[in-house]
């Protein structure tokens, strides 16, 4: 995700602050790292995931093992849906951030965690960007959510409602949950590359699970060092298309612009709870 301006752009960047992923330098046991993270979610995610995300494993044939190159899955999701992925040293300004996605470009991390951090690690990796992220980019209306949302987000700037249109990203790019045929499914990249989150999120009766309402998820704020308290779910990826597309955002930051915050693990009027958690779990 993207971060404070203030961010100095690293030497041998571009200008767009991309870098070369350099595929070769990766070490055999960066790619052994991987793997291991791969297998692990693999196991996991066929009963949990939607079946729009492990489809895009599929497509752009992210099983092969070892770190990806994004040259050639940048190949496989152009034919798929005209997005590129692109390498870049860590966490990059929001207007940067913005423009890379209004142009359907993903800005990917190069770096892997290190063995001892694969269940946590603070910054988005590569693990976390190319396999959490890019295979919903394959799917073409969340394909188009996210180039939206990159529009939306150079708006957003000029109107000093970042805060307000990043809670959007938070809960659903990075948290979403989604209806399927089978019950709740997970969709967002933060869940899917986490282990322990991927059941956490579906399966304890720790957190809330409400039904996605726009103006609801603009006002709550979220939590970046544990499992989140409360997951919104969405009926599908053409309704969260819908919504957001389809919405002037500029009346809603007017209202906002008063509204007081929501906590994140508050139960409010109008919220359609699929269930009210007990908030006894967090990860420590
Ligand atoms: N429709 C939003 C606006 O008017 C833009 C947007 C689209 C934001 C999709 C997020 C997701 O600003
Ligand atoms: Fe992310």
């Amino acid at each position: 995700m993207a971060e404070p301006a203030s961010l100095e752009r690293p030497e041998g960047a571009a200008a767009d602050w991309t870098v070369p992923q350099d595929w070769p330098h990766y070490t055999a046991e960066e790619h052994a790292t991987w793997d291991c993270l791969f297998e692990r979610q693999a196991k996991l995610l066929p009963a949990r995931a939607a079946p729009q995300f492990l489809a895009g494993i599929d497509v752009l044939r992210l099983s092969k093992p070892g770190i990806p190159d994004f040259d050639e899955l940048s190949e496989r999701l152009m034919q798929a849906t005209g997005w590129q992925v692109v390498a870049v040293p860590g966490l990059v300004p929001d207007d940067v951030f913005f423009d890379h996605l209004a142009n359907r470009r993903f800005v990917a991390g190069n770096f892997i965690r290190r063995p001892e951090q694969l269940d946590y690690l603070q910054e988005p990796d590569v693990f976390h960007d190319i396999f959490g992220h890019v295979p919903l980019l394959a799917h073409p209306v969340f394909a188009d959510y996210m180039q939206a949302y990159g529009k939306g987000g150079q708006r957003a700037q000029g109107l000093g409602s970042i805060a307000n249109l990043a809670r959007l990203y938070w809960y659903t790019v990075e948290f979403g949950l989604v209806r399927s045929g089978q019950g709740l499914r997970l969709y967002g990249a933060g869940i899917v590359s986490s282990h322990s989150e991927s059941v956490f999120a579906l399966s304890d009766p720790s957190p809330n699970r409400i039904g996605f309402d726009l103006q609801r998820v603009m006002r709550t704020r979220y939590r970046i060092d544990d499992f989140q308290q409360t997951y919104f779910v969405i009926d599908d990826f053409e309704d969260l298309l819908d919504k957001t597309l389809h919405t002037d955002f500029l009346p809603l930051y007017r209202e906002l612009a008063d509204a007081p915050d929501i906590e994140p693990d508050a139960i409010v009027k109008g919220d359609v709870v699929l269930s009210q958690g007990t908030q006894l779990r967090s990860r420590s």
